[in-house]
């Protein structure tokens, strides 16, 4: 199987999955989103494989969120299938997995990368990690679960603070919330990821996928949320507000939100 937006290396029962677009900072565009369900699903069903680790190629970003230039032109119907889409395509698709995933995020984590990390059953990060969810200062929500899975992680009022000022937090941060399991220098954060993944990788594989449902299950109680989100998601794409986030981060300089 060959990739145009990913790597992919099988070692030891662990596959490795690196996101390619480093110039893009591993910006998820939508031809990424269907790669990641193809490798995930592939590797889903790999009785070879017990872990799954997931990265962005380099040193800056894991993903720096899903591809702006890609959806900014998109209208309320446009936006609504994008989120429901890579909804079904890759972050509830990763979530419910039978083999666990390991977001090794060496880097920044924004937006749709930290929502990617989110749907992943662990996360360890680099020290230089930075993490947030700025959608609101490009005129939009978070669009890919992170409505949902990151109160579930740390709690509704660090949720709300995150989402609200659209502000980055560090890898230390992160961890004293709890978004993060462990830290690690750059480069360390693969070693350490691997024995993680070697330590599940010894436990009998039908427990540990039985111990993903099993899990999954006491959080799943709102599917409805996720429709809330997709349907005020893609509401955002009718406002101007929402023209104006992204074109001035497409022409870098400051938005000028006007409250429509
Ligand atoms: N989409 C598209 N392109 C992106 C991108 C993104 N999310 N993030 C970075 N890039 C591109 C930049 O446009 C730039 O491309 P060019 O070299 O062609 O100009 C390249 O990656 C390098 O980025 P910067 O020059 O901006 O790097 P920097 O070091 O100055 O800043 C950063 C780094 C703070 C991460 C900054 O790139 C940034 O703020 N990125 C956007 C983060 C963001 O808003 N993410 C949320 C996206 S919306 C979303 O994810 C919706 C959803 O929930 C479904």
């Amino acid at each position: 199987m060959t990739f145009e937006q990913l790597h992919l290396k099988k070692e030891n029962k662990i596959a490795f999955v690196t996101i390619t677009r480093e110039k893009k900072l591993n910006a998820l565009d939508s031809a990424t989103i269907q790669e990641l369900h193809e490798a995930f699903s592939v590797l889903d069903i790999d009785s070879q494989v017990r872990a799954i680790v997931i990265m962005g190629q380099g040193q800056k970003a894991f993903v720096a969120g899903a591809d702006i230039a890609e959806f900014s032109s998109f209208n309320q119907q446009q936006g609504e299938a994008l989120s429901r889409l890579g909804h079904e395509k890759l972050f509830a698709f990763v979530e419910n997995l039978s083999t666990p995933v390991i977001a090794a995020i060496n880097g920044y984590a924004l937006g749709g990368g930290l929502e990617l990390a989110l749907s992943c059953h662990m996360r360890v990060a680099s020290d230089n990690a930075r993490m947030g969810l700025p959608e609101v200062t490009l005129g939009l929500i978070p669009g890919y679960g992170g409505t949902r899975r990151l109160g579930q992680i740390i709690g509704k009022g660090r949720a709300h603070q995150m989402v609200a000022t659209g502000q980055m937090i560090s890898a230390d941060k992160a961890m004293q919330w709890g978004l993060v399991n462990e830290i690690y220098t750059q480069e360390e954060l693969v070693p350490k990821a691997t024995e993680l993944a070697l330590k599940i990788a010894a436990n009998a594989p039908i427990s540990v996928s039985h111990s993903i449902k099993a899990i999954n299950a006491q959080y799943s109680n709102s599917v409805e949320s996720f429709e809330t989100e997709i349907q005020l998601f893609g509401a955002c794409f009718a406002t101007n507000d929402f023209k104006e986030g992204t074109s001035a981060f497409l022409e870098k300089r400051k938005p000028d939100f006007k409250g429509n």
